[in-house]
């Protein structure tokens, strides 16, 4: 890295701080780990890896040189009001992306095998017949193909699934059905069997996911959200699934997590929940890339990639 010590101020929820600081001091040894609680002059910090710091913290420490979000979501981070004018720093990591689909594949063949009704069966001890479709008879819909949405990609090809994508600007995705924006949403929507969610949360995208999107999709599709809770209205879905337009939905992000224990998803027969554990890089990977970025910054480059506070992502 570099001859000085650089000073790395962890803003994380509590039961977080042992596993990261754990990782750091092993990983990164000539970096000076600090927590908000420590007695340290705020000009001495330089570089913060924060989860969701207070709106108007992070503006407390006047030469921040990067802000390394620990996740690949910065909607937190980006709605300070007071937010230092300093890179944001992407989590973009490998080992993220390799986890994240894992989880897309693991659910996508649970939805399209019925895996939910054969273990409904099992609890009533009822040898039923199970009919599935292949994976050459799935389409599967991913919102959202920026890094994890084209990783996901390449693993749902090679199993035989048609796949499709969703995104913003004009993509070219070897072996996906690419649409581009707003008004091509109904027609993706329209054929997508099992509909993927992995979108940034910003203003455009919250709420996308309501009755007349639910509507779009062939009747008995299903869902997977592996990225957001707020971009699904979640009161449409759970009317969509009452009545069998969505056949199932596996829910991994909520807007208020944990998931209170009153909230329907919880009870619903026809979700899955999962406490927001898709994918999180290990600690290894990601000091390996806190490592990578201070590097870049201490030798004055810029981090790559950053993200872009326009378009919120
Ligand atoms: P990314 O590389 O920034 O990709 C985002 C994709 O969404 C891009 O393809 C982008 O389009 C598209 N998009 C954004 N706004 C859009 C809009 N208004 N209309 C259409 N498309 C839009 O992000 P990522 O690294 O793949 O991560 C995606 C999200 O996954 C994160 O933001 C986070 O919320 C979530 N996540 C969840 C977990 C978990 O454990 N549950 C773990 C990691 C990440 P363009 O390509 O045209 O820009
Ligand atoms: C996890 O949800 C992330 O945004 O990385």
């Amino acid at each position: 890295m570099t001859a000085s010590k650089v000073s790395l101020l962890c803003v994380l929820p509590e039961a977080w701080r042992d596993y990261y600081l754990d990782g750091f001091r092993k990983r990164l040894p000539d970096v000076q780990l600090v927590l908000p609680q420590d007695a340290i002059p705020p000009e001495s910090i330089t570089y913060a890896f924060v989860l969701a710091p207070p709106p108007g913290y992070l503006a407390r420490f006047p030469r921040l040189k990067a802000i390394m979000p620990v996740g690949a979501g910065v909607e937190h981070i980006l709605a300070d009001p007071d937010l230092p004018d300093v890179p944001v720093v992407r989590m973009v990591q490998p080992d993220m992306a390799q986890r994240m689909s894992e989880y897309i594949v693991q659910h996508v063949l649970n939805h399209m095998r019925r895996y939910r009704e054969i273990r409904e069966a099992q609890a009533r001890q009822a040898w039923n017949l199970f009919v599935s479709p292949t994976a050459q008879d799935t389409t599967v819909g991913i919102l959202g193909l920026g890094t994890l949405g084209q990783h996901a990609a390449t693993y749902l090809r090679p199993l035989g699934f048609k796949v499709r994508g969703w995104s913003r600007t004009p993509k070219s995705v070897q072996g996906v059905e690419c649409f581009v924006g707003d008004d091509s949403l109904p027609e993706f929507l329209s054929g997508c069997d099992v509909l993927v969610s992995l979108l940034p949360l910003t203003p455009e995208t919250a709420q996308l996911i309501d009755a007349q999107a639910l509507k779009c999709l062939p009747r008995g599709a299903s869902l997977i959200n592996a990225s957001r809770g707020g971009i699904i209205k979640d009161a449409d879905l759970i009317a969509s699934l009452d009545n069998g337009e969505v056949s199932e939905a596996t829910l991994d992000a909520f807007d208020i997590e944990p998931l209170p224990e009153d909230y329907p998803y919880w009870t619903h027969p026809r979700v899955t929940v999962t406490p927001h554990c898709a994918s999180a890089a290990t600690v290894e990977a990601v000091a390996d890339r806190l490592r990578e970025v201070i590097t870049q910054v201490e030798r004055g480059g810029m981090p790559s990639p950053v993200v872009d506070r326009t378009t919120g992502y």
